[in-house]
């Protein structure tokens, strides 16, 4: 789907992972799809064994009264289906548990450099730099090889934040906050996905996050903390007039205007931005459009009206959202 090909980047698969977390749940997975295979093919060894083993001896002779071959088998049935799972059971929560568990948790607010607050909505990721004032949607910024606190939340229903290459899942649970870390090993784009059934556009509720080298997080960062650029052209000053005179601003935000909604994403540096609708559909001129006009065709269920704008009155919005850098 080429309209995905700016939006992915690397590959969203925790068999792949770029930090230390996804590491160590990588070789759990290994290490326990080893010990499965190990186990499967036991089991299948020991009745292809007592098949052959029966067939040699014909069927129905050695019914009636305990042989002492079958204290043996007794010992089987409790060592390897009583006690060897129990061990191995407790040996994996254990490992899984105790120590994998330890190396995902987030770093104590006070101990961290950058924390980042995340919010899930139906269908989209509300992103917060507290300390910056900064809020965005949908695409994730850290410096990478910086452990960050990430703390996530939700506005409405529950949600799950999971990067498959960063870390495990971390559930948004309403009216409590969860943490975890956030570390990226090498610079680049993660796919992340929504990983709790969450409705209707549940599958379109993605998100990414950019690992940047920490100079240019720096630069990322004060770029978006300033307030909206003032419209640069005739044709923008009328789409920001229509934009704060209309529905929109009922809705979103506009650092620097009187644009003050909640509902959807904050709209100050839209233009910096890469996609639309949670990386449902590039961020270009015409997908814009399509998104402002009829965004029902574009993402069924969401909770932007159909505002069937046309003509010299789109084009104006169309022109103040583009400056929005
Ligand atoms: Cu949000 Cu699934």
């Amino acid at each position: 789907m080429p309209a995905l090909a700016g939006c992915g980047g690397r590959t969203q698969s925790s068999l792949a992972p770029e930090s230390h977390a996804a590491k160590d749940i990588a070789s759990l997975f290994w290490w326990m799809m080893g010990g499965a295979w190990i186990g499967l093919g036991l089991v299948v060894a020991l009745l292809l064994w007592s098949w052959q083993r029966r067939k040699r001896r014909g069927f129905g002779r050695d019914s009636g009264g305990v042989k002492p071959g079958e204290r043996v088998g007794w010992l089987v049935v409790v060592g390897a289906g009583i006690v060897v799972p129990i061990v191995l059971l407790a040996t994996l929560f254990v490992i899984s548990d105790v120590f994998v568990i330890k190396t995902t948790e987030a770093p104590a607010a006070n101990a961290t450099r950058l924390t980042v607050r995340v919010v899930g909505h139906e269908w989209w990721w509300e992103v917060r730099y507290p300390r910056k004032g900064v809020v965005t949607a949908n695409e994730l910024h850290i410096p990478a090889r910086t452990p960050v606190r990430l703390e996530v939340t939700t506005a409405d229903v529950i949600h799950s934040f999971w990067v498959p290459q960063l870390n495990r899942t971390i559930d948004a649970i309403p009216g409590k906050t969860n943490a975890i870390e956030l570390y990226a090993e090498a610079p680049g784009r993660y796919r992340g996905q929504c990983d709790e059934f969450c409705g209707l556009q549940h599958a379109h509720m993605a998100f990414s996050v950019d690992a940047e080298p920490p100079a240019v997080f720096r630069r990322w960062l004060a770029a978006q903390a300033r307030p909206a650029a003032a419209p640069a052209s005739a044709a923008a000053q009328r789409g920001e007039r229509a934009f704060l005179d209309g529905a929109c601003s009922t809705c979103h935000t506009i650092r620097g205007t009187s644009a003050h909604g909640y509902v959807g994403p904050d709209l100050t540096h839209l233009a910096s931005r890469t996609t639309l609708a949670a990386l449902a559909i590039p961020n270009t001129r015409r997908t814009l459009a399509d998104w402002i006009t009829d965004s029902q065709a574009v993402k069924p269920g969401n909770q932007m009206p159909d505002f069937r704008l046309t003509g010299k009155r789109l084009q104006a919005l169309l022109a103040y959202l583009e400056g929005l850098r």
